[in-house]
């Protein structure tokens, strides 16, 4: 399967299966908050979390059936993420994967509520995945809650923030980068990995490869906000320098920080090396099409 179809594929099963495990948009006691939720949900989104859990899980010899609940966890934070990143205190965002932010259609109180809703959610449905002989449940909640909280994403986000306006170091943004893209997309390998009762050996090698290839994917992120358009990305451009990020870009150049993407992806492509052929390509290619992405 080329990687393109493999990726429409995979959101076509993820977003089935949220579409069954989030509540219905009449459901009470707020009909409103579960419209919300699912507005965003359900915008679109290139749904790269759930597919890296998924070819992880695959890659350790597990089950997309056994993965996809911790997928559509994934991609639960990840939205929730989005929605509170968008906000007037945040980045202060119109457009998110091609609509009006979650906040300008449902108000800043409500967005916040769709953000905390989604966030607790996607533990109730990491705590449907199945056990094994190596991984329970609590180590699986332990792992997201591990890189999704004050440590690494919410901690990363807390320095974008802090860093507005000052000047940073390289070191600096790389901590950023680490924190609030990396973390999450490593989260999203380890518990597909987890989830197919991966060896300590796996696990390792697996993260080395999430690591690198979120940094690439942050750097990547902030290319594109220099050089694409609204239409194209689904969501505002040039907001890095209205914001006053100190950006890779910024710092070193377009150039140069597209040759720091490249190189992360080598690294992570050169994480895999020890793991069996087959199971090791979808995740290369992977990696290859992100840095490629156009949007
Ligand atoms: C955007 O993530 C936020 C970052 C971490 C850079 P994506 O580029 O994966 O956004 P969607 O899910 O496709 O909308
Ligand atoms: C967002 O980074 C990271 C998280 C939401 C955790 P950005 O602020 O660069 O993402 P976009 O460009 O708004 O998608
Ligand atoms: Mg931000
Ligand atoms: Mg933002
Ligand atoms: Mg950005």
């Amino acid at each position: 399967m080329d990687i393109h179809t493999l990726i429409q594929t995979t959101a076509k099963k993820v977003e089935q299966r949220l579409d069954e495990l989030l509540p219905r948009e009449d459901v009470e006691p707020s009909a409103t908050l579960h419209s919300a939720m699912r507005y965003s949900i359900f915008a679109g989104g290139k749904r790269i979390r759930p597919l890296l859990c998924l070819e992880s899980a695959k890659a350790c010899g597990g089950s997309e059936q056994i993965a996809l609940d911790a997928a559509c966890a994934l991609e639960t934070l990840h939205t929730y993420t989005l929605i509170h990143d968008d906000l007037p205190c945040m980045d202060n965002d119109d457009l998110r994967r091609g609509k009006p932010t979650n906040h300008k259609v449902f108000g800043e109180g409500m967005a916040v509520l769709a953000g905390d809703a989604l966030l607790t959610e996607a533990f109730a449905m990491l705590a449907r995945v199945p056990g094994n002989e190596r991984y329970g449940v609590h180590d699986y909640v332990g792992e997201l809650a591990r890189l999704t909280g004050s440590l690494f994403l919410v901690g990363g986000q807390a320095l974008d923030l802090e860093g507005e306006g000052r000047p940073l170091s390289l070191q600096e943004i790389r901590s950023i980068h680490m924190g609030k893209t990396a973390a999450l997309i490593e989260a999203s390998v380890r518990l597909g990995a987890m989830s197919a009762a991966c060896s300590a050996q796996q696990l390792k090698l697996l993260s080395t490869y999430a690591r690198n290839l979120g940094l690439a994917f942050q750097l990547i992120d902030d290319i594109l906000d220099v050089t694409s358009t609204p239409e194209v990305l689904g969501k505002s451009v040039g907001k890095d320098v209205k914001a006053q990020k100190a950006t890779y870009c910024a710092m070193v150049g377009l150039e140069e920080a597209r040759d720091e993407a490249r190189n992360r992806t080598a690294a992570a492509r050169e994480a895999l090396c020890e793991f069996p052929v087959p199971a090791r390509d979808v995740l290369q290619s992977i990696a290859d099409y992100l840095l490629q992405r156009e949007f």
